[in-house]
C-alpha cells in the first residue's frame, strides 16, 4: 500500500524523477478512497489511471489512498492490476515507468464488478469501500469519478445515495463524497435542468464536479494569467482596440471509433456547449476581486448571461453546421463521416460548428466573436486569436493590414495556442531592410515547451488533484453549463426541426464548410489561416 513508498521524501526522489519539481501541494489531500465507475473503459485506461500514477510519482497522493475500480465486467484485482499496468505503458509512453514505483503503487488498486443498474451492485460497492475503508484509514471521505454514458449518471447518482453512500451536506460542512461528472452535462437545456435537479436532491452543489478537461490545460489557465498578471494587455481588451476575436477546435482526427457516442452528440454538444465556452468566458470575463472558486465563476457566468440572445429570424446566417465527407488528411486518405463505424448511412449528426456571438456590455458591444469546432480538418489546432484594429491613418503605403480593410487577414494578431504548440504570439509590424520603406508583419514567439523545458501537467492530473483537494474552481458550476445550454438552445432546436440539405457538404482534411466563411465575409472579416 502507499504507506510503504515515501512519495513526499522529494530530496531522495527529485534526482531521478524530473516530474516532482513540476508542482507544489498548496493544500494537503486527506486519505480517501477514488472509484472508478466505467473503470474498464477508455477514459480510465487513457487518461484518469495515467493522470493518478503521474500524481503519486510526484508525491501528492496522501497516505492511505484507495482506487476502486468497477464496472459490470469481471476481474479480480490482479487482473484490474495487469490491465492498467498494460494501459498505462501503453497509453502513457511520457510517464517513466519503473517496476518497483508500479508495484508500489498497484497496491492501492482495487476492483469491484458491480452492474449499476441494480441495487446488489451498489450494496457491493459500500461492502468494499467499508472494508477497504477501515483497512486503509480513509476515514468514510469517497469521492466517485462517473466515467460512463452520459445516461447512466442519474442511474448511478441515486443508486449510491439509495445505499447511504452519498448524502447531502449542509453548505458549511466539508463536500464529502463528491462526485465528478464527464461531459456532456445532459443532452440540451431541459435534460441537464432535470439532471441538475436530481442530482441536486441528493447533493449540496459544493459536492458537484463537473469536469471540463479544458479547463486543466496549462494554456487554458494561462489565459488569466496573461490577462490579469500583466498590465499592459488589459488597457487594450475591448471594442475600442479589438476589431473581432476567434476561437478554433480543429481536429484532423475523425469519430475514432466512438461512432455511436458521436451519434448521438455531435459537434456542438461535444466541443462547443462546455469547451469553447468556457474558452470563451475566459478570454472575455472581468478580472475577478479574488482567486476563489466561486468569485472566478461568479465572473465567467456574467459572461454567458451578457450573451446577446440569437435572433431566432438570422440563425442561418450566425451558425454554420457541417459533416465531413471522404478526403484527405495528411495525405491519407479517410472516409466520410457517414462511413464510419456505428455512424447511421444517411446520419445527419454534425461534425463541424460555427457561430458568431456577440457580448451585450461596456466592453465587448458590437465586436463579433467567432466559434468553431471541426472533426477531420486540415490540422490539429486549438487557438484563441485576438484582432485589433487597424491604425487610424496610412503612413505606410497601401499595406495589407496596416490601415486597409480592418478586417484583412494581416494586422496586429495575438495568439493564445492552446494546442499542439501552446503558447503566445503576437504579431507586429516591422520595416524590411533595405533603401525603402517597405513592412512586413512579423510574430513574436513564446512556446511553453522551450522557456520552460519542463514537462506539462495534464489536465486530468491537475483537475483530479483539485478535487482531491476540494477545489472547484475549474469545474463547471451548475449555473455555467445551464447558461450554456440556454444559449445553444435556439440553435439545437432550430437545427433539429430543419434536416440539413446539403450534408456532407465539407471535404475531410479541409476547413469546413463555405457556409462558415461566409458567416465571417458578411463583417468583412476572415477565419484566421493556421
Ligand atoms: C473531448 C471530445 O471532450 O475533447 C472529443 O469528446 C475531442 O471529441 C476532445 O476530440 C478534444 O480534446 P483535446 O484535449 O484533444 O483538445
Amino acid at each position: 500500500m502507499l504507506e510503504e513508498k515515501a512519495p513526499s521524501d522529494k530530496s531522495q526522489d527529485e534526482a531521478s524523477n524530473p516530474l516532482i519539481s513540476g508542482l507544489d501541494l498548496e493544500k494537503q489531500v486527506k486519505p480517501l478512497a477514488f472509484t472508478i465507475f466505467g473503470a474498464h473503459g477508455d477514459l480510465n485506461k487513457r487518461k484518469l489511471l495515467p493522470a493518478i500514477y503521474a500524481l503519486y510519482l510526484q508525491g501528492l497522493l496522501p497516505r492511505g489512498f484507495v482506487l476502486l475500480g468497477t464496472s459490470r465486467t469481471v476481474m479480480d484485482d490482479e487482473g484490474f492490476r495487469k490491465l492498467m499496468c498494460e494501459s498505462l505503458q501503453k497509453f502513457a509512453p511520457d510517464l517513466p515507468f519503473e517496476q518497483d514505483a508500479w508495484d508500489r503503487f498497484a497496491t492501492c488498486l482495487f476492483y469491484q464488478p458491480a452492474d449499476s443498474g441494480s441495487h446488489e451492485g451498489f450494496a457491493s460497492i459500500k461492502t468494499r469501500l467499508e472494508e477497504l475503508g477501515q483497512k486503509y484509514n480513509t476515514g468514510g471521505r469517497n469521492v466517485f469519478y462517473l466515467s460512463t454514458p452520459p445516461s447512466l449518471y442519474w442511474p448511478i447518482i441515486e443508486g449510491l445515495s439509495k445505499v447511504g453512500l452519498v448524502e447531502k451536506r449542509k453548505v458549511n460542512e466539508e463536500a464529502w463524497p463528491r462526485v465528478v461528472i464527464e461531459k456532456p452535462f445532459g443532452h440540451d437545456l431541459s435534460s441537464s435542468l432535470e439532471l441538475d435537479d436530481h442530482i441536486h436532491d441528493v447533493m449540496r452543489e459544493h459536492q458537484v464536479y463537473r469536469i471540463d478537461h479544458y479547463l486543466g490545460k496549462e494554456t487554458v489557465q494561462n489565459v488569466m494569467v496573461f490577462r490579469f498578471a500583466n498590465s499592459i494587455f488589459e488597457p487594450i481588451w475591448n471594442r475600442n482596440y479589438i476589431e473581432q476575436i476567434q476561437i478554433t477546435n480543429a481536429e484532423t482526427i475523425g469519430v475514432e471509433g466512438r461512432g455511436a457516442y458521436y451519434e448521438e452528440a455531435g459537434a456542438l454538444r461535444d466541443m462547443v456547449q462546455n469547451h469553447l465556452m468556457q474558452l470563451l468566458a475566459l478570454v472575455l470575463m472581468e478580472p475577478p476581486i479574488a482567486m476563489d472558486a466561486e468569485t472566478t465563476r461568479d465572473e465567467k457566468i456574467k459572461v454567458l448571461r451578457a450573451l446577446k440572445p440569437i435572433d431566432l429570424n438570422r440563425i442561418d446566417s450566425v451558425a454554420v453546421r457541417g459533416q465531413y465527407d471522404q478526403g484527405f488528411v495528411a495525405g491519407v486518405e479517410v472516409p466520410a463521416y457517414r462511413a464510419e463505424k456505428s455512424v447511421k448511412p444517411d446520419s445527419n449528426t454534425i461534425t463541424f460548428a460555427a457561430l458568431k456571438l456577440e457580448v451585450d456590455n461596456w466592453r465587448w458591444a458590437g465586436v463579433p466573436i467567432y466559434l468553431r469546432s471541426g472533426k477531420r480538418m486540415a490540422k490539429s489546432i486549438t487557438e484563441v486569436s485576438i484582432h485589433f484594429k487597424p491604425t487610424p491613418n496610412n503612413l505606410f503605403g497601401d499595406i495589407p493590414g496596416l490601415s486597409q480593410a480592418p478586417s484583412n487577414p494581416e494586422g496586429n494578431v495575438l495568439v493564445m495556442q492552446i494546442q499542439p504548440e501552446e503558447g503566445i504570439s503576437l504579431k507586429f509590424a516591422t520595416k524590411e531592410p533595405g533603401p525603402t520603406t517597405s513592412v512586413r508583419w512579423l510574430n513574436m514567439d513564446f512556446r511553453y515547451g522551450t522557456a520552460f523545458g519542463t514537462r506539462t501537467p495534464t489536465a486530468y492530473e491537475r483537475l483530479i488533484l483539485d478535487c482531491l483537494q476540494g477545489d472547484p474552481s475549474l469545474y463547471a458550476r451548475s449555473d455555467f453549463v445551464e447558461a450554456s445550454w440556454r444559449y445553444l438552445q435556439p440553435v439545437i432546436e432550430h437545427w433539429e426541426k430543419n434536416n440539413p440539405t446539403k450534408f456532407p457538404n465539407y471535404k475531410a482534411g479541409s476547413w469546413g464548410p463555405k457556409e462558415s466563411d461566409d458567416m465571417l465575409a458578411q463583417r468583412g472579416h476572415y477565419w484566421r489561416k493556421l
